[in-house]
């Protein structure tokens, strides 16, 4: 089991949407993919269950597993939407984590179940990311070519090291180019990015289109809602290298 962290301190980056279309297509290809929505927003979860209106039906979800200790394994629903998937409901309220280890000790309970973990974070350092970034075989770092996005790498990257003391290890993390256009702008800063700096980075990019949003509207992946896209192949290929890397 290999579990696969989407994080960003930055907000609106992709983490969702990337979540979803990676672990949908490593699901599509036999895989039996567990997703966890970290998020308060629980935008992850509606897309395994679109009918949901008011999270807080007293169902089981990541506050009874991390607060009440329900245990994971009861605590999960299967997709009717998509086969090989099954999801912890993301709650509306903050969850008190003990420590920093817990998310993946809990993990560990169906760890013979699930080939891949897919764990979806709220922009932020608090303690549930920080669980999420504990847990992780690979951390994706989704970053958009605008503002202030390349600098505030740095800060990611500070706050990495900080799990890194704290697992006493490397943590594998890497970089991947979101909403990538072809306009001069962005062309030169993916330049400085992949040239002038040393962050690790996906060798390729996702492209930006509005077909990510109408294919998000209807709560599809880019693979069923778009098949043959370039979208599609871009999260065909970033799907390919992650497998690529964690085999490394
Ligand atoms: N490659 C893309 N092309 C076009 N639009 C995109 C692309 N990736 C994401 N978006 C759009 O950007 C918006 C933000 O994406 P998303 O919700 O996945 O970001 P996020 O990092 O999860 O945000 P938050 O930090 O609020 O959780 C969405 O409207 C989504 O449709
Ligand atoms: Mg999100």
């Amino acid at each position: 089991m290999k579990i696969i962290t989407l994080w960003n301190q930055k907000g609106g980056v992709g983490k969702t949407t990337i979540s979803f279309n990676l672990g949908t297509t490593l699901s599509n290809r036999g895989n039996k993919v567990l997703f966890i929505d970290l998020d308060p927003q629980s935008n992850l979860t509606y897309f395994f269950d679109p009918e949901i209106k008011n999270l807080k039906l007293g169902k089981a979800d990541v506050k009874k597993v991390i607060e009440e200790e329900k245990t994971l394994k009861s605590s999960l629903y299967k997709s009717k939407r998509f086969s090989n998937i099954s999801y912890l409901r993301g709650c509306y309220t903050e969850v008190e984590f003990p420590n920093v280890t817990t998310l993946r000790e809990r993990i560990s309970e169906v760890e013979d179940e699930f080939d891949y973990v897919i764990i979806d974070c709220h922009p932020d350092f608090h303690k549930a990311s920080m669980n999420a970034l504990y847990a992780a075989d690979m951390i994706i770092v989704p970053v958009l070519l605008d503002g202030f996005s390349v600098s505030n790498l740095n800060l990611v990257t500070s706050n990495l090291l900080k799990i890194e003391d704290a697992k006493g290890g490397n943590i594998n993390y890497r970089v991947v180019v979101n909403r990538l256009s072809r306009t001069k702008d962005k062309r030169e800063k993916l330049d400085d990015l992949y040239n002038h700096h040393d962050y690790p980075l996906f060798n390729m990019c996702l492209g930006d289109t509005s077909k990510v949003n109408s294919a998000l509207s209807v709560f599809k992946p880019l693979s069923m809602h778009r098949r043959s896209s370039g979208i599609a192949e871009d999260f065909n290929a970033l799907t390919n290298e992650v497998v690529e890397r964690l085999g490394e």
